[in-house]
């Protein structure tokens, strides 16, 4: 019966064939083949993932899932009803940004869930695998079960390899995300803000991070297991985690992963997985670089309070006007223009006013006074996280502010963690953490706010950065870590290694307002513990390491005038670029970074180094092939250390081009600045 054999063998042949193509449906790999993703179901149809990278498991088995407070969730008895697949390469535009050009190109999967037992319930995880890591998201469609639901848990797990160095900050606490990193083993990770970066044992680096925190509560990494991790979502006020309306998308979950530790700096992921800008002709967006009534306070010079030593009266703002406009810098910041300050302004909350001066400020005379000058004033809203204050005056505020031309404000909500104040409709105060949902609804709201009056945003104490810069672009940049404010008096500085460690980190999620550029960095003498704890040089590097489209020079005025000419590296360096490259680093050591100025052809670098010294080799291929270039260097002196001699520096031109390969020596907690003109353009000025 050979025909009854031959239709055996062909119907086994079709059933392996099958098995094959339902394992691979649910797999999902990178453009370049490294990365490939898998979904699947257990054998309870509890949904799980894992990711691998090359022949590395990067993620183990790990569980996916939803669970709600008053229905049953999508976490189990599922089975799998549609599989859908795509494919995208495209090239944006960044209206302003680290690059202009930003390729997305990723395979997508998106596997539609359904319930096999219980309640009908509907799902889909949507997975997009790009050449630098993996965004994945829930999406829940309108459904008959419910319409609105409280989420209690997030079930996402991710299963990391134990043997693994971990840099992370921890979360919950009152300091925000204000803290020293930590380098540790990832067993003694406890709960983490993300972005958290680690390095395998084979050197590929993962960081897990989120992108396009919308309507939703932030995620902490928290340890359950030794290596599981657990999405730990920051509670509301009620103790729900999010409130939710079908349908919704939770924001990405995202694992960037990287051969080394620079090729996540270079990553896009980010900011490709949030929505393109929604805000239309986005030209009222100034990058730009600032000076500001700000370090005195943080000096104890001047106070942010009425009398004697405030620091926002109309002739010191003039004074920094004047300076700003001697030296080309667009913004003048004033901090303590507004009445609420007085006594212990962290507590202030309910009390600001965000229209009324202090009686020796003159608003209009200092914003006419700086716009004839070519400067903008930038607005300042402390809300001592007293959001129901703060939102209660919002309208007027931007409507004040934009009377006077003002094109950016700087928010702030110094409040310890789970503080931020909401007033309800009936009196009654709640309080919230800064990265739980009713605070990221809020600081959308500022934006949409801010945007109907061409103003950008600057936010102290935010939320943490998940890329929504890219849909709203008026989100300029915020902190969200441990500022240059930690090297005034009132904390420990910051070690030497904190900058580094932040390239590596906080700066994975976005640009930050670290405010560079100190000068005095022995401001209470040399003994007396308070301190900036780096050499002259790295804080000239960190306009190009740190980046941010509105960068401070945060010294006062008087102080630039001491090192004229390093300060002339502050007024050069731009703060919005073509390109920009990471070139060469290690977690929490060192790291250098090139960037091409944008509408011009100078390049620039900076690089910095921890406590220790090392010489680094940086080949200049980054610069056009063909032209040749006169680099201003700006570089530590042979006797330079943070310690002993922070301002032993070397000022010095070299000519150069794109084969030059050039050696680098950083001293202890220094670093380099240089500035690459082309030599024919270097020869007119
Ligand atoms: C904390 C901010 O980070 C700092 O820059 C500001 O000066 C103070 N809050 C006062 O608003
Ligand atoms: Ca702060």
């Amino acid at each position: 019966m050979p025909d009854a054999n031959n239709y055996k063998i062909t119907a086994l042949l079709f059933a392996a064939l099958m098995l094959a193509c339902s394992a691979s449906a649910m797999e999902v790999v990178s453009p370049d083949g490294r990365i490939v993703f898998a979904v699947n179901l257990d054998a309870d149809g509890k949904p799980h993932y894992s990711i691998s990278y090359g022949v590395e498991t990067v993620i183990a088995e790990s569980r996916l899932g939803i669970r709600f407070k008053d229905h049953a969730g999508v976490e189990e008895s599922m089975r799998e009803v549609a599989v859908e697949r795509r494919s995208s390469d495209s090239v944006w535009q960044q209206p302003w940004g680290e690059r202009r050009d930003v390729r997305d190109h990723y395979n997508e999967l998106m596997v539609k869930f359904a319930s096999a037992v219980g309640p009908e319930r509907h799902f889909a995880l949507r997975v997009r695998v790009h050449d630098d890591g993996i965004g994945f998201r829930y999406e829940v469609p309108e459904q008959s079960y419910y319409d609105e639901v409280d989420i209690v848990d997030e079930l996402t797990e991710f299963d990391l390899p134990r043997a693994a160095t971990a840099w992370w900050i921890p979360g919950r606490g009152w300091n925000r995300y204000e803290e020293l990193y930590r380098t540790t083993p990832i067993d003694d990770v406890s709960l983490a803000h993300t972005p958290v970066t680690l390095r395998l044992a084979s050197g590929t680096h993962i960081s897990l991070h989120e992108a396009a925190l919308i309507d939703y509560s932030g995620y902490m990494l928290d340890q359950r297991r030794p290596g599981v991790f657990q999405t730990n979502l920051a509670p509301r006020s009620d103790g729900v985690r999010v409130k939710a309306r079908t349908p919704f998308v939770t924001p990405w979950r995202t694992i960037q992963i990287s051969p080394d530790a620079v090729g996540l700096l270079n990553s896009n992921l980010i900011l490709n997985l949030n929505e393109p800008n929604v805000l239309g002709d986005v030209s009222w967006v100034e990058p730009g670089k600032y000076v500001g009534i700000w370090w005195a306070m943080h000096l104890g010079i001047n106070t942010w309070g009425s009398g004697a030593k405030h620091g926002a009266t109309t002739a010191n703002a003039e004074r920094y006007i004047d300076f700003a406009a001697e030296n080309g810098f667009d913004g003048v910041l004033v901090e303590g223009w507004n009445t609420g300050w007085d006594g212990s302004w962290f507590d202030n909350g309910s009390v600001f006013s965000f229209t009324e001066p202090y009686a020796d400020f003159d608003l209009q005379a200092v914003s006419d006074y700086a716009r004839k000058n070519g400067v903008r004033l930038i607005g300042h809203h402390e809300t001592s996280g007293h959001v129901s204050n703060y939102e209660s005056q919002m309208s007027a505020a931007y409507d004040l502010y934009e009377s006077l031309g003002i094109r950016q404000v700087k928010t702030g909500y110094v409040a310890d963690g789970g503080q931020m104040q909401r007033v309800d409709a009936n009196g009654v105060t709640h309080y919230e953490w800064h990265d739980a949902q009713f605070a990221v609804n809020h600081f959308e709201r500022v934006l949409t706010e801010a945007a109907r009056r061409k103003i950008s945003i600057n936010t102290h104490e935010p939320v943490k950065a998940t890329g929504l810069r890219r849909t709203y672009p008026n989100w300029i940049s915020r902190e969200g870590a441990r500022g240059q404010e930690y090297n005034a008096t009132w904390a420990k500085p910051n070690p030497p290694e904190h900058n580094v460690l932040l390239a590596f980190t906080r700066l994975l999620g976005g640009p930050m307002d670290f405010t560079p550029g100190i000068f005095d960095l022995l401001h209470q003498g040399p003994d007396s513990g308070f301190r900036v704890q780096s050499t002259l040089m790295h804080q000239l590097a960190l306009y190009v390491v740190l980046y941010s489209p509105v960068q401070m020079a945060a010294d006062l005025p008087e102080n630039y005038g001491r090192y004229p000419d390093a300060f002339e590296f502050i007024v050069h360096v731009p703060t919005d670029w073509e390109e920009s490259i990471a070139l060469t680093g290690g977690v929490g050591d060192y790291v250098a970074f090139a960037r091409k100025e944008r509408d011009g052809d100078d390049w620039y670098l900076g690089a910095i180094t921890d406590e220790e010294p090392r010489a680094i080799s940086i080949p200049l291929d980054f610069l056009d092939a063909g032209r040749d270039y006169v680099a201003t260097i700006y570089r530590d002196g042979d006797n330079a250390d943070w310690k002993t001699s922070p301002y032993d520096y070397v000022i010095e031109e070299r000519q150069l081009d794109h084969s030059t390969s050039l050696e680098l020596l950083l001293a202890a907690g220094g670093g380099a600045a240089i500035r690459f003109r082309p030599a024919e353009k270097a020869e007119q000025q």
